[in-house]
């Protein structure tokens, strides 16, 4: 996956500030300083802006490390506002708005850095809310300044582990203005990028970001309930997701079945949308059905380990994966986080690897044994669960999991392995909406050895 656009096309360079440095504010201003504008990036987190400042990435996002290094001399770090946005003419909001317990998104971070902003810009400039934000967010930001500071939804569609990729090739660029000069400056900057624009009024790009999260939520949800009906009725979720996909109004993307969504994203946005639409009287009931199933997806590993062990007391658990997804350190709403109190709850040792979430993970769960491989990971263990899909996971050979495991048991939330190759070897294999392979003949190995 190559991070850089293709062709280099240099134009008017703007000042810029981004405000808020997570995957979002990030991949923003490298992608700008990529094409050529300085920008200035400030974040309230001082150990952010040090890290920043020795041009190392805070956090793991791919393609992120090597824009930064190469970009230095139009990149600079701050955690004082009126140093970033002072001689700004555009700047971006990509401050968090996370989930209050009520679903509704908490704005107290973005309203800080719009009041902050305020006491200082001193001149006319553009203020672009990349943040997902309730419909009416930003007009009411829009009230808190004065007519020379104009308000501009721009909803970014970055997926975490591909967010600089993204930026520099989106598929679409949706900007929320009706004024004319603005519209002119952010055509500008962002026709470089050669994907449609697709303007609008800003409440309806607000609308827009939920409107596209909240579908791709309900696409997944919906194709993990039918991968749960294969799972009764003994068929093949990938032939059925094969033949789906080929209809070019469904199309392949977002059918692949698995332990439900996590991330930030999904479950904030669909929970967000659901409550807005609430206090507007009425009921999204498609995004609450989309909402449940991904609860009951995401502990299915957990339904499913019910199979093969009824007391999991002194079990060795290898658990391969913690990430919410592949090329990513982040946990929230990771599946793995959902199951991993269930296991230590119920008397298990959970003995877990992933490639970039080991730190993260030891700072939630003091308690698991933490290995720097899969194979490390596997010796002894009782059962195997998959949570992501790296590619390091994924190439995991069969003899591998007969060799290190006691019980060759394997539940995979992700589909990593061909099921044929599976049903070859003697293990249990139990994926998500495919026929378990090797059962019996194990199960029988399994008990006997649990007798002696
Ligand atoms: C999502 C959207 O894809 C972005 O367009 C959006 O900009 C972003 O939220 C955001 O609002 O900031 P992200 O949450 O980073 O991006 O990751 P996705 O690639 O969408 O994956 C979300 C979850 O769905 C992951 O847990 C992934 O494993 C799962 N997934 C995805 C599946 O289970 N099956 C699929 O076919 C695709």
């Amino acid at each position: 996956m190559k991070a850089t656009p293709t062709v280099f096309n240099r134009q008017v360079s703007k000042k810029i500030a981004v405000v808020g440095l997570g995957y979002v504010g990030l991949a923003a201003a490298v992608s700008f300083a990529e094409y050529g504008h300085c920008v200035s990036c400030m974040d309230i987190d001082t150990e952010k802006i040090e890290c920043l400042k020795k041009c190392s990435s805070p956090f793991y996002e791919p393609g992120l490390a090597d824009l930064l290094r190469s970009n230095t001399s139009r990149l600079s770090y701050t955690s004082d506002i009126k140093d970033a946005c002072i001689n700004a003419e555009i700047i971006f909001l990509a401050v968090q708005t996370p989930e209050l317990p009520d679903g509704s998104a908490d704005l107290t971070y973005l309203y800080e850095a719009a009041t902050n902003i305020r006491a200082v810009l001193k001149k006319t400039c553009i203020l672009v809310v990349k943040s997902t934000v309730p419909v009416g967010t930003c007009d009411q930001l829009a009230s808190l300044f004065d007519d020379d500071i104009e308000v501009v939804s721009n909803p970014e569609f970055l997926a975490q582990g591909r967010a600089v990729y993204d930026m520099l090739h989106p598929a679409r660029i949706v900007i929320g203005t009706v004024n004319e000069p603005t519209r002119t400056c952010l055509h500008e900057l962002y026709s470089p990028f050669g994907a449609p624009i697709v303007w609008m009024d800003r409440r309806t790009a607000e609308l827009t970001k939920y409107a596209c999260n909240d579908f791709l939520a309900l696409k997944l949800s919906y194709i993990n309930e039918i991968a749960n009906l294969c799972e009764r009725f003994e068929t093949n979720i990938e032939l059925v997701t094969e033949a789906m996909g080929l209809d070019s109004r469904i199309g392949h993307h977002f059918l692949k079945a698995g332990i439900g969504y996590g991330g930030s994203c999904f479950s904030k946005d669909t929970k967000a949308l659901y409550r807005m639409a609430n206090d507007y009287g009425y009921e999204l009931r498609t995004v609450h059905s989309a909402i449940e199933v991904n609860e009951y997806q995401k502990k299915l590993l957990i339904h499913k380990i019910k199979k093969y062990y009824a007391n999991l007391c002194g079990k060795r658990i290898a658990v391969l994966g913690l990430a919410f997804k592949p090329e990513t350190d982040d946990l929230r709403e990771a599946a793995s986080i959902a199951c991993l109190p269930f296991l230590m709850d119920a008397g298990a040792t959970a003995v877990v690897y992933d490639p970039k979430c080991a730190e993260n993970v030891q700072r939630l769960f003091p308690s698991v044994f933490i290995e720097k491989s899969s194979e490390d990971a596997l010796i002894d263990a009782d059962i195997a669960l998959i949570f992501t899909e790296w590619r390091e996971i994924c190439n995991i050979t069969p003899e591998v999991f007969i060799q290190r495991m006691r019980h060759p048991i394997i539940l995979d939330g992700r589909n990593c392995y061909d099921i044929e190759t599976m049903r070859n070897h003697k293990l249990i294999y139990d994926s998500v909406g495919r026929p378990v392979t090797g059962c019996l003949k194990i199960n029988e190995k399994a008990e006997k050895k649990e007798n002696e």
